[in-house]
């Protein structure tokens, strides 16, 4: 057996579809590379409500502090879509991210060479565009209390959410951009909007204090969350690191990821704090993707955002970079050979359903290693 413990979710709709592409990568990683990993493989979300009635059981979230790292598809479909507030399939990964202490939220948004004129933005806005969205996980407006719907003596009803960030909980999300900016071209855009929310200015005041005291090497720009999203459509490749709250950087990444062609493209990892005892942290990865009800069971989903989260592991969680770029490196070259699932087609390139972009991977993984 290997020392790496990996927790594989699944989930719901395409969740399965794309993790089994997955388990084609581990399985020749295991065959050439002599990476293994022992994996366990639990129910979660929308399944696991019909099978367990949980979306998360306690044991899955015991299982997932207890792995090395966790491999999560996504949650969530019509089929569960008028269960109570409290009993919805999302409440698994929010549970996940909650109880693990997994605060940043890693979504890089690059615009692959091949994939130029699969976006539908102009070629020349897009081009060469290579951002970090760093996205706040556990707090804000996602966990603030109070919030509910409550109807008021008059019979009318009002909905109301809390978005509440302590000034810790900014700075250490903050620090993980700042960090990630010294690795790349070293600059920061933080977004908010300080201009109407109170949240919004401690976080801006916060992030400042942070860059003032560690960071000076590395360029911080403030700026409106709406106007980032306008920048991100109009001149994307102004952006390094994109750093926001829960809300914003959900927002924003799903943004960032049209730029690149398809939802079907992105990865993630959400990572919490380094346990100074053990060096190690909890670690999730998944596609920033959702279940894709609509394309559910049809064999065409795009596997490339679970197979890049899968390197995202490799690098982040067992520092495996030769092993990630590798698998980074078939993607590209699939790419460039042509083939391409539905959400990315384009004129003259050949239209593949999900186990045949999985098996070509593998099939350039072969070629890379030879
Ligand atoms: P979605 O991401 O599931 O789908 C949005 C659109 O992108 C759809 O047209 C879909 O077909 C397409 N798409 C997404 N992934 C694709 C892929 N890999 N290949 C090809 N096309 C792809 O978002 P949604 O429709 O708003 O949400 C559906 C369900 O998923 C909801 O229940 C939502 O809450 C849930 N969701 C879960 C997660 C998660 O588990 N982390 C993330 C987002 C949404
Ligand atoms: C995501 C999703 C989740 C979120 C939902 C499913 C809870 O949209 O991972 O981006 O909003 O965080
Ligand atoms: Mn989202």
């Amino acid at each position: 057996p290997s020392n790496k413990k990996l927790l594989v979710l699944p989930g719901d709709g395409i969740g399965p579809e794309v993790m089994r592409e997955v388990r084609r990568v581990i399985d020749w990683l295991d065959r050439r590379r002599a990476v293994s990993f022992d994996i366990e493989e639990r129910l979660v979300g929308g399944s696991a409500i019909d099978a367990e009635g949980t979306p998360c059981s306690d044991e899955t979230v015991e299982k997932a502090k207890a792995a090395d790292a966790v491999l999560f598809g996504s949650v969530g479909g019509p089929k569960w879509d008028s269960l109570p507030f409290d009993k919805r399939p999302e409440l698994g990964i929010l549970r996940l991210r909650k109880e693990l202490g997994l605060f940043a939220n890693l979504r890089p948004a690059v615009v692959l060479d091949p994939l130029v004129e699969a976006s539908s933005l102009k070629p020349e806005v897009v081009r060469g565009v290579d951002i970090m969205v760093v996205r706040e996980s556990t707090g804000g407006v996602y966990f603030g209390e109070p919030r509910g719907i409550e109807t008021l003596p008059d019979g009318k009803r009002r909905g109301f959410d809390t978005d509440v960030y302590h000034e810790d909980e900014i700075a250490r999300v903050a620090r993980v951009a700042f960090d990630l900016a010294r690795q790349r071209r070293k600059k920061v855009t933080s977004v908010e909007k300080a201009n109407v929310m109170q949240s919004g200015r401690l976080w801006r005041a916060v992030v400042g204090e942070v860059h003032k005291a560690e960071y000076a090497d590395v360029e911080l720009e403030n700026m409106y969350a709406d106007n980032c999203a306008m920048q991100l459509c109009s001149r994307p490749k102004q952006f390094d690191v994109i750093l926001g709250n829960n809300l914003f950087g959900d927002v924003l990444s799903d943004l960032a990821a049209a730029l690149t062609g398809s939802l079907g493209m992105l990865p993630s990892a959400t990572l919490g704090a380094v346990d100074a005892a053990t060096g190690k942290r909890h670690a999730l990865y998944e596609p920033i993707h959702g279940s894709a009800p609509d394309i559910a069971g049809k064999g065409i989903a795009n596997p490339l955002a679970q197979i890049l989260s899968f390197a995202m592991l490799l690098r982040w969680s067992f520092g495996l970079e030769e092993d990630a770029a590798l698998v980074e490196a078939a993607v590209g070259k699939v790419l460039a050979g042509g083939l391409r699932t539905a959400d990315i087609m384009q004129p003259g390139m050949a239209r593949v359903g999900t186990s045949v972009m999985g098996e070509a991977v593998v099939r350039e993984l072969d070629k890379l290693a030879a």
